[in-house]
């Protein structure tokens, strides 16, 4: 897909993509995938990440990313962090506006004319992580938009949580067309299963099929479960091989690490109805529509309206899921171990 967009803007036609998946289902290592697909294939490709910051910041720290990374020179060999660091040094000095906006438009043009007849690529990763994203994304938007003029071939791919358009009240739909969303889910069920059967090839450990299953079903294809689970079955093989028995204990030590290092943050940020709405949420594995989330919710004392309100705070955030029902959506915790987390709270 983004090769055909990327073949698109080449001829003439620039196509821009935001890549949107929850944290850790795999953005990062996709947007390094296609940077070295990219390149082997002639294009340049400029790979920033996001910090939290203002739009202005942001830009001028792009700016310096793009002028390093095809500067020629010394500079061409320039890998990402240190290309960053020259951006991030350079947005320290604080510059106007007009000055950021035009020292991009400059880079992105000389970056662009280096190529012989190849494309531009700049990648954003994390792109949410700014301010106000959606200023930073109209801001490259307009800046493409004049560039068209000029006959140059640049796509832009940012990344982002899934939320990205929907915190984008005023400038949602130009944004979406241009940035033509893209959504990484989960690994599916047999490709999960590779992702643990095929690094374990190399090692002479093996895991029961059953075992297999069972990781690929509590992941729910998730990159950061599998090798969580899969690396505590490993460190719990008897003899070169784990069974249910092994992998039963290995689970508890799974689930108490996935725990500490992402639920309790999570929870600890979450206002308390949001705790308990999303404890209703969690005790039906079947999805419920709003109207029996906030049925259940009033028996513990929490009025519709607020039910509502921190049902579309947690859907957006991503710790329920809201699957698209017409207007009205259901809303389920799909991911098995956080759903497992909520139960086990008092
Ligand atoms: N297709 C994949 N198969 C197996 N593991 C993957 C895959 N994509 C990503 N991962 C692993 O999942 C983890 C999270 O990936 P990352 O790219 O950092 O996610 P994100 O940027 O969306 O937060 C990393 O350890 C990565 O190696
Ligand atoms: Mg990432």
């Amino acid at each position: 897909m983004l090769e055909a967009r990327v073949a698109r803007t080449r001829e003439g036609h620039p196509q821009h993509t935001a890549l949107l998946g929850e944290w850790a289902i795999g953005k990062t290592t996709l947007l390094m995938h296609w940077r070295r697909r990219l390149e082997a294939a002639g294009d340049r490709v400029v790979l920033t990440m996001a910090y939290p910051q203002s739009r202005d910041d942001f830009l001028a720290a792009l700016a310096g990313a793009v002028a390093a990374e095809t500067g020629g020179g010394w500079t061409t060999k320039l890998d990402l962090e240190v290309g960053l660091d020259v951006g991030v040094a350079e947005a320290r000095l604080r510059k106007p506006a007009l000055q950021v906006e035009k020292e991009l438009r400059t880079a992105l043009q000389r970056g662009a004319h280096l190529g012989d007849h190849h494309t531009l690529v700049v990648m954003v990763d994390d792109v949410d992580l700014v301010a106000t994203p959606g200023d930073a994304l109209l801001q490259l938007r307009a800046i493409a938009l004049e560039l068209y003029a000029t006959d140059i071939a640049i796509a832009f791919v940012v990344s982002a949580s899934p939320g990205l358009f929907g915190s984008i009240r005023g400038a949602h739909e130009p944004l979406v067309r241009f940035f033509e969303p893209v959504t990484l889910g989960p690994l599916a069920g047999a490709e999960a299963a590779e992702a643990i059967t095929k690094p374990l090839a190399e090692t002479g450990v093996a895991f029961d099929d059953d075992v297999v299953k069972e990781i690929v079903e509590l992941s729910g294809g998730r990159p950061y479960y599998l090798q969580k689970l899969a690396y505590f079955a490993f460190d719990a093989a008897e003899r070169g091989t784990v069974s249910r028995a092994e992998f039963a204990a290995a689970f508890e030590r799974a689930f108490a690490s996935v725990s500490q290092e992402i639920f309790a943050a999570r929870w600890s940020v979450m206002a308390p109805v949001e705790r308990q709405v999303v404890s209703v949420v969690a005790s039906e594995t079947a999805a419920r529509s709003s109207g029996e989330i906030e049925a259940a919710a009033v028996r513990l004392g929490i009025r519709p309206a607020a039910t509502r309100q921190a049902l579309h705070r947690l859907a957006a955030r991503g710790h329920i899921d809201r699957l698209a029902n017409g207007q009205r959506g259901r809303y389920e915790v799909r991911d098995r171990l956080f759903r497992r987390y909520l139960e086990l709270q008092p």
